[in-house]
Formats: structure tokens, C-alpha cells, sequence
């Protein structure tokens, strides 16, 4: 399993420097507020999805200040169809502490980084290294196939004791020498190789810097990393939406709770069955709502099956339900989850 750990490193380094990714906006700063952002926005989307939103956010909230003093309804509008909102509402929770309790200023070290909300381990150490070049590993799902390939780790990560020592590999793997120049580039080396080289399926071994090291590719048995056994098993949510709308196309909405699918935003009247949403009808007009298609909306480890009834009504009629009456002017200020917002006008 040993690897040495100089030639590894000072080749990820050499190879980012001559071939990988060097214009991506959050690259050009090492400001920790535009670090974070861009780490957390990367977390779960790719890269060209986030650069459309990155400059975006920015324009809108410049610094950790900005985004802290601003309504959450606000941020979860600038990150509608980014998905996964938890990360909105962390982001927001995040800048209040940093504002609150660091003086607007993000901790230095990747430890400290972690104890904010939404700050995960790799993230954290992204941050860490990007910004001040701190020695500290990051690991997410590309990093872990990669080393995973190149050390031949057979040991089953879905067990916690294997995934930490994958860990300390990685750790052992980092550069030792002039940090504050190779940390970020040995950390963005890692990344642009498990996304541009490394990939899951056809990793490209005849271009990548590693590819004397790499027992995987010794063995031709690229398939066969990272090993996991627990898979995350898709699954399927039927949702009943009840679109009530008046005839200038005001609609009924109200927030989410905090946790689950669309978590805190703002959304149709949503039921976990056709019954439910049929006894939640104001009175006098059960039987009046028109069934609309099944829309399929896909997540990343679930399938969404959206069940919209449509139902006029008077906007003087006050709904016995949470939510309000939202004019469709105001609907892209709201955070609407995209599928909603696509149904109700095409706003998207
Ligand atoms: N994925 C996570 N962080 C990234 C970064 N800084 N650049 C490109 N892809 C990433």
C-alpha cells in the first residue's frame, strides 16, 4: 500500500500546473468568503451549474456581512435550482456565526472551519489549503476513487474504521515542502484529476500523471475502486400538490419544513397521499380540482413523482392551511423548488 509520498504529490502539482483547470472564477481569489462559497455551491452540483449561479450570488451578497444580514427567503431565492437547500440555510447560519462570533472574519484553520455550520471535513480542509495552504487532506467522492485506484485500497469503505484509514493516507500523501504554493494547487490537482481523468466509468490512465504509481492500473482492475458494499439504494416519493390559484394567477403557498425534500422553501400545498390532499380541500369544493400529469422530477438518490390537482378559487378566501396567497409577480423573489416554479408559469 505504500506510496512514496513526494514523487506522488510533486507530480499532482507538476501535472495541475501544466494541464489542469486554472480559470474557474473562485480560483483568481483566495479570499475565505469566496472560497467557502464556491465549496459549498460544488458540494453536490457540478461546475458548470455553479458557474451560472456563482457571480451571480456574489453580485447579490459581496461579503460574509451581505449574506448575513440578509432574509433567509432572499438567499434561498439566489440558490433556487441549486437544489439541496440545507446548504442555503447553513450558508446563511454560517455567515451569521462568522459575523457573530469571528468578526466577520472565517477561522484560518480547517479544524476551526469545521465547527460552522455546513463545513464538513473536506470542505473545511479545501478552504484550509486554498486560502492559506494549510497541510490538511481533503477527500470527497472524486479524491476517494482516485486514491482509492492509485493505493489498491481493498478495504471496504462503507465501514467507518476503513474510511479513516483512507484518511490518513491521504494525510500522509500531501506535499511537505512550500506549502502556501503547492497546497492549492496539489488540492485542485486531486479534484481536476478524479473529474477530468479519474472518472468512474472510462478513466483515461494513458493521460494521467499518476499512472506508474497506481496499482489499480497495474492490475487493470480500475473497476473494481473504491470498494463500498452498503450502496445507497434509490427510492421513489409520490407528493400531492394542491394548486389553488385565483384568475389573475395568485397562488395559495406556504414554507416547507425545515428538513426533508425542498427543506424551508416556499412551495404548492404539499400531501403524502391523493386522500390527504382531498380532505384538506376548502369546504364546498371537494371534487372541483382538476388532476394534471404526473410530473417525474429526479434527485440524486430519489425519483419524485408530482401529483398536481388545480383548483380556481376567490383570493378572498382564506385557505384552513398554512401559507398564503403569493401574486405571480412575486414568485421569483421567493425560493420556489425549480419543478414548482416550471409548473406553475415556466418561470425557469
Ligand atoms: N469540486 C469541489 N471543489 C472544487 C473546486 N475548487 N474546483 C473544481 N471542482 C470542485
Amino acid at each position: 500500500m505504500r506510496l512514496a509520498g513526494a514523487d506522488f504529490s510533486e507530480r499532482i502539482v507538476r501535472w495541475q500546473r501544466a494541464s489542469g483547470r486554472h480559470d474557474l472564477p473562485w480560483q483568481k481569489t483566495r479570499d475565505p468568503y469566496r472560497v467557502w462559497l464556491s465549496e459549498i455551491m460544488l458540494q453536490q452540483t457540478q461546475v458548470a451549474t455553479v458557474m451560472s449561479y456563482y457571480e451571480l450570488f456574489l453580485e447579490r451578497f459581496p461579503d460574509v456581512h451581505a449574506l448575513a444580514h440578509a432574509g433567509l427567503d432572499d438567499v434561498l431565492s439566489m440558490w433556487s435550482g441549486l437544489g439541496y437547500y440545507s446548504r442555503a440555510r447553513n450558508l446563511h447560519r454560517c455567515a451569521q456565526q462568522v459575523v457573530l462570533q469571528h468578526r466577520g472574519e472565517f477561522p484560518r484553520s480547517a479544524q476551526a472551519l469545521q465547527e460552522l455550520p455546513g463545513i464538513g471535513r473536506s470542505t473545511a480542509a479545501a478552504i484550509a489549503a486554498f486560502c492559506h495552504g494549510e497541510r490538511v487532506a481533503i477527500l470527497d467522492g472524486n479524491v476517494r476513487r482516485v486514491l482509492a485506484r492509485v493505493l489498491g485500497f481493498e478495504a471496504d469503505l462503507a465501514l467507518a474504521a476503513n474510511e479513516r484509514t483512507l484518511w490518513e493516507h491521504a494525510q500522509e500523501l500531501l506535499p511537505q515542502t512550500n506549502l502556501v504554493e503547492c497546497m492549492p494547487r496539489y488540492t485542485q490537482g486531486l479534484m481536476d484529476l478524479g473529474a477530468n481523468l479519474c472518472s468512474r466509468m472510462q478513466p483515461a490512465c494513458g493521460m494521467c500523471p499518476v499512472q506508474e504509481l497506481c496499482k489499480a492500473h497495474g492490475c487493470a482492475e480500475q473497476q473494481k475502486y473504491p470498494v463500498r458494499t452498503r450502496k445507497l439504494k434509490r427510492t421513489a416519493q409520490s407528493i400531492w400538490l394542491l394548486w389553488v390559484h385565483d384568475d389573475e394567477g395568485a397562488a395559495w403557498l406556504a414554507r416547507r419544513p425545515e428538513r426533508g425534500v425542498w427543506a424551508s422553501l416556499h412551495c404548492l400545498p404539499a400531501f403524502d397521499s391523493e386522500a390527504l390532499l382531498l380532505a384538506a380541500m376548502p369546504d364546498g369544493h371537494i371534487g372541483k380540482g382538476a388532476a394534471l400529469p404526473v410530473v417525474r422530477h429526479v434527485l440524486t438518490h430519489k425519483d419524485l413523482f408530482l401529483h398536481p390537482v388545480r383548483m380556481a378559487l376567490s383570493k378572498r378566501e382564506v385557505l384552513a392551511m398554512e401559507g398564503s396567497w403569493f401574486d405571480a409577480a412575486h414568485w421569483p423573489v421567493l425560493g420556489l423548488p425549480a419543478p414548482i416554479r416550471t409548473l406553475l408559469g415556466g418561470l425557469t
